[in-house]
């Protein structure tokens, strides 16, 4: 498991150094880890409209899916900051869509410390889905 966790956030690390972000000056890498043991990188890409800017959680995920890899166990994310950053709320609900029930999130900053939480904790109570319960 450390060595899994280490080789995804030595990979969320090289995907941070691709970050496009000259607008927060705040570079965020993600490594996805998917079914088969694939790994996906993900850095943010900011736009000059601000709004438009997408998180390297959710580029690892939709490049992920885009390839043909739609399940996934674990993330890793790096900041290059004094603590751990945690996921923003719109990428805790895109990682849910495609995660097993027992999905790890792998949090990294500068230090030695790295935060361990599951999905599950991160975002609960989650909006599951629009469709009525069979027989409702
Ligand atoms: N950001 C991420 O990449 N992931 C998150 O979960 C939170 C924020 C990015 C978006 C923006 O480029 C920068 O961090 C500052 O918000």
């Amino acid at each position: 498991m450390t060595e899994l966790r280490d080789r995804l956030l030595a990979e969320a690390r090289a995907a941070l150094k691709q970050s496009y972000s000259p607008y927060s000056s705040f570079p965020v890498g993600a490594a996805l880890l998917d079914e088969e043991g694939g790994v996906h990188r993900g850095t943010n890409v900011e736009n000059a409209s601000l709004g438009l800017t997408i998180c390297a959680e959710r580029v690892a995920v939709f490049r992920a899916v885009a390839d043909g890899h739609p399940r996934f166990r674990a993330i890793a994310i790096v900041t290059p900051t004094a603590e751990p950053t945690a996921p923003c709320g719109a990428c805790r609900q895109v990682l849910l869509e495609f995660a097993d029930p027992d999905f790890i999130v792998w949090l990294a900053g500068e230090g030695e410390e790295v935060e361990e939480h599951r999905l599950e904790d991160l975002i609960p109570r989650a909006f599951g889905s629009f469709r009525p319960k069979e027989g409702s």
